[in-house]
């Protein structure tokens, strides 16, 4: 295989979009990335998306993006993993570039979910129909069961789950594409209005549009694009049981921690030579799950590392710099494709008042549903 890197990287602001179309969002970002790369031609374009067509009645993206970029005729089809959509086709444009099947790729993701659509029974269709959804369950529902787990299991509080938050917001409110660019109190969180117990309205990702793009290309190809491109090193997918029922422990994400250590292996490194990390907090016990899965902290131990700062700005390993699903918004297809972006800003010196600085690896970890699908990527700076 070609070694494979980014070399340019676009998105737009997050948020309630309503004077941006689908298409207008995914034209941005994917322009942004086109621009900074100085080039007008690309050999392929991946989509990530997880239900335009349940959110705004659009199908068939991938010719309908291509032609609005004015790229009518490059091969483009649409990606879909649920959440982990736009994580998924930054790993299927790894794997045409560093097959040598095509040079120039780009990965992008885009969603629209503030048109009107009843949001929570569209995402709601990426869990389980027969065992979950027939029952009434949505996705705050089944990860108040996920944190009630972690709860029994390890002692976690529901102070412990706002912390997240809170170290979220902290960091989202230096990050002027973020939703929510205001800092939260653990009083706020856990007055904020009750969702699903023990989840609450602050321990929740909000309902956002958005999209978000990178360029990649054979490492030996990016001096023509960049002076400082970000070498992907390392990429994996895992699946798990898509009911949570069917799984060995509701409170250890399988497919996280599977897909993390394939993606250390094929990096030739471990978690405590990780800089910065993006993880999948849609909600609050989400990111406790990952950090754990994902060895940055002992099984049981992640439920401390918000409060004690050593997941912050600054800390032993800095999570969610960009302000998380939480507070920068959770386009659901476009953003793994957004923490990819932020780790490509991260490892070229690019973050300003949020910069990690020294940062050499950093990883991105996007999930689907509650962790049925879960895709690694790691990135360093060369
Ligand atoms: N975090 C912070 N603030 C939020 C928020 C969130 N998650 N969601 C909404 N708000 C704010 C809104 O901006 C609004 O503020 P304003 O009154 O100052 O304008 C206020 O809270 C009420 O917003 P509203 O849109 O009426 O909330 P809602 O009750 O319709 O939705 C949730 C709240 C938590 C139910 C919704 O955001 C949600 O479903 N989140 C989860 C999404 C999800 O499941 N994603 C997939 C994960 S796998």
């Amino acid at each position: 295989m070609r070694e494979v890197a980014i070399v340019a990287a676009g998105m737009t602001h997050f948020g309630e979009l309503w004077g941006a179309s689908l298409r207008d969002l995914f034209v941005e970002a994917a322009q942004g990335a086109l621009t900074a790369a100085g080039t007008d031609h690309l050999d392929a374009i991946y989509v990530g998306n997880m239900s335009a067509g349940q959110f705004v009645g659009q199908e068939h993206l991938g010719p309908l993006m291509a032609d609005h970029l004015g790229m009518a005729g490059v091969p483009s089809v649409r990606v879909e993993s649920a959440c982990a959509s736009g994580g998924v086709a930054l790993r299927t444009a790894f794997l045409e570039v560093a097959s040598g099947a095509s040079d120039l790729v780009l990965a992008a993701g885009v969603e629209k979910m503030n048109d009107g659509a009843d949001v929570t029974a569209i995402l709601a269709t990426a869990s389980d129909q027969e065992t979950e959804v027939y029952h009434g369950a949505t996705f705050p529902g089944l990860y108040a069961l996920i944190a009630r787990a972690h709860m029994a299991a390890h002692g976690t509080t529901e102070e412990d789950l706002a912390w997240v938050s809170v170290k979220n917001h902290r960091h989202g409110a230096l990050n002027e594409r973020a939703q929510f660019q205001r800092e939260l109190t653990t009083d706020q969180v856990l007055s904020s209005a009750l969702v699903s117990e023990p989840l609450r309205l602050l321990h929740c990702s909000p309902v956002s549009d958005g999209a978000a793009a990178v360029l990649v290309c054979p490492l030996d190809q990016a001096s023509k694009y960049t002076d400082h491109p970000v070498v992907i090193r390392g990429t994996a997918m895992a699946t798990a049981s898509l009911a949570l029922t069917d799984r060995r422990d509701m409170a250890f994400l399988d497919s996280v921690a599977a897909s993390g250590a394939r993606a250390y292996e094929m990096a030739g490194i471990g978690p405590e030579q990780v800089d910065v990390a993006e993880v999948h907090d849609c909600f609050s016990i989400a990111e406790i799950c990952c950090i754990e899965a994902l060895g940055f902290a002992p099984l049981g131990e992640g439920r401390h590392c918000a409060r004690t700062g050593e997941t912050a700005l600054g800390g032993r390993i800095p999570v969610n710099t960009s302000g998380g699903l939480k507070s920068k918004g959770h386009p659901v297809g476009a953003t793994g494709i957004a923490q990819a972006v932020e780790l490509f800003e991260q490892l070229t010196g690019a973050s300003g008042d949020r910069q990690v600085h020294g940062a050499e690896f950093g990883l991105a970890q996007n999930m689907g549903g509650t962790g049925a699908s879960s895709v690694v990527h790691i990135f360093q700076a060369v």
